[in-house]
């Protein structure tokens, strides 16, 4: 009769324990009453960087690698990227079910109307200098709203959660329009209620001189399904930085902060940045193969950015999406140059054996890059377009986080290494 435990025997002492098995895992903790001796502080389990450990349980999304799925709430991306809006999803990945119209016009009322931010974040942000990175610039002014909403310390009381997550959801996009236009030395836009989430985005970013600018439909609706896209992808760095920052009980502001921080990493957030430099240095499509055979032969220095991923181990369902987007939008913008690099660098790779040995594929940032560049965007923008939708899965995380029993502050082991116990030696007497 099959048992759901695992049967483990150290061969240190030749004792046999019995571990329970739930949802595919055993609790490391239960590894500590492996021990050699009583003074022995028992098994730990070692796994830098998380490549196989568990930290939470989550109900929000579902991604399976192997075969290139990703759902939010169950419902999968390329539905959602096709037949919703941004804002329905956000709701969706926060309340776990689509809204009713009612919810859905009340949800869209209060993101609305939450957009102004303190005159005094101006002048916070005006202290930047001119060559700031918007993303620098974006985290430091997240983090400063802790200090404008003392009363998001209260994370126990539920509608003060709420309060503070339409506050972030709906700030996330002025912070972002201000960053930019510090950068550029262009006067700040007030949010316009009459607009919707992305086209009040982007009337921050490109009004100028005039209220009459009117968003392109498309490029309105491209921008709503590229939010969608990058809504929220479970643990992955960012998401887990909000999760552990957030298991200290600090607000909310301080815990997304961390996730800004962490989504600027070149690996992470910022890889679309990379990716069009790296286009860039390519420059042309004959200088590929060269390319291609740096990134194989240079130890890991250079990489073909855009291309690989922890979790998907195919096609990055999101960089399907993006591809056929990013057609609508360059029928609008005029092609981007560099997409007739990009196409041939992914043809090459895909057929290379060195990307597919390793099951690399173009991922989320591969393109869209390419999209933001035909939007008017400068690269320096482009983790910032990450980050304003990101929001609602850090949001999504901390909620059920700081919701869920199990959790502690997260506070992980380490394998000592370093020097046994020794005298401290006078300053005189050192070598
Ligand atoms: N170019 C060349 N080689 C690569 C690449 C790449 N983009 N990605 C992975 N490899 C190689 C890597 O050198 C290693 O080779 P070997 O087995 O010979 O040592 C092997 O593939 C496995 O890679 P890994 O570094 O163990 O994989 P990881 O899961 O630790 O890293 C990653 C995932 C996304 C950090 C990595 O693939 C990468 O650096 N990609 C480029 C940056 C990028 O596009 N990031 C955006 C990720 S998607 C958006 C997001 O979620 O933020």
């Amino acid at each position: 009769m099959p048992k759901d435990t695992l049967t483990v025997t150290d061969n240190r002492t030749g004792k046999t324990y019995e571990i329970p098995i739930e949802n595919g895992c055993i609790r490391t903790p239960d590894l500590r009453q492996i021990k050699t001796g009583s003074d022995d502080f028992g098994l730990m389990g070692y796994d830098p960087a998380f490549l196989n450990t568990a930290n939470c349980k989550s109900a929000i999304t579902f991604i399976d690698g192997d075969k290139g799925i990703l759902e939010y709430r169950g419902y999968p991306i390329e539905q959602l990227a096709e037949k919703s809006s941004f804002l329905e999803v956000a709701y969706l990945l926060l309340k776990g079910e689509l809204p009713t119209q009612k919810e859905l016009e009340n949800f869209t009322f209060n993101v609305t109307h939450h957009t102004l931010v303190h005159e005094n974040i101006k002048s916070f942000i005006d202290g930047f200098r001119y060559d700031a990175h918007p993303m620098a610039m974006l985290g430091s002014t997240v983090a400063a709203l802790s200090a404008f909403y003392p009363d998001a310390k209260n994370i126990k009381d539920a509608r003060s959660r709420e309060i503070q997550i339409t506050r972030l959801i709906a700030k996330m996009p002025t912070l972002a329009a201000f960053s930019y236009r510090h950068a550029m030395g262009l006067p700040f836009v007030y949010p316009d209620n009459d607009l919707s989430y992305v086209a009040n985005f982007l009337a921050m970013i490109k009004r100028i001189g005039t209220s009459a600018f009117k968003v392109h439909p498309t490029l309105e609706k491209a921008l709503d399904v590229l939010f969608i896209l990058h809504a929220d992808h479970e643990q992955n760095c960012s998401t887990t930085s909000v999760r552990t920052v957030g298991s200290s009980q600090v607000d909310p502001y301080s815990a997304v902060a961390a996730g800004v921080g962490a989504l600027y990493g070149p690996l992470h957030g910022g890889a679309n940045e990379a990716v069009l430099r790296m286009l860039r240095e390519i420059g042309s499509k004959a200088n590929i193969p060269e390319f291609i055979k740096q990134v194989k032969g240079g130890e890991g220095e250079k990489k073909l950015m855009g291309f690989g991923h922890r979790v998907y181990k195919s096609y990055d369902p999101r960089a399907k999406v993006i591809k056929r987007v990013a057609d609508e939008v360059f029928d609008v913008t005029g092609k981007n140059p560099l997409l007739e690099i990009a196409l041939e660098l992914e043809r090459i790779a895909l057929e290379d054996e060195y990307f597919v040995k390793r099951k690399l594929y173009p991922n989320v940032d591969f393109y869209s890059g390419l999209i933001y560049e035909a939007m008017g965007f400068q690269a320096e923008m482009f983790p910032v377009l990450f980050a304003i939708p990101r929001t609602v899965g850090w949001c999504a995380q901390w909620e059920e986080m700081v919701t869920d029993n199990e959790q502690k502050i997260a506070r992980p082991r380490q394998v000592f290494t370093g020097a046994a116990r020794r005298d401290y030696v006078a300053q005189d007497k050192r070598k």
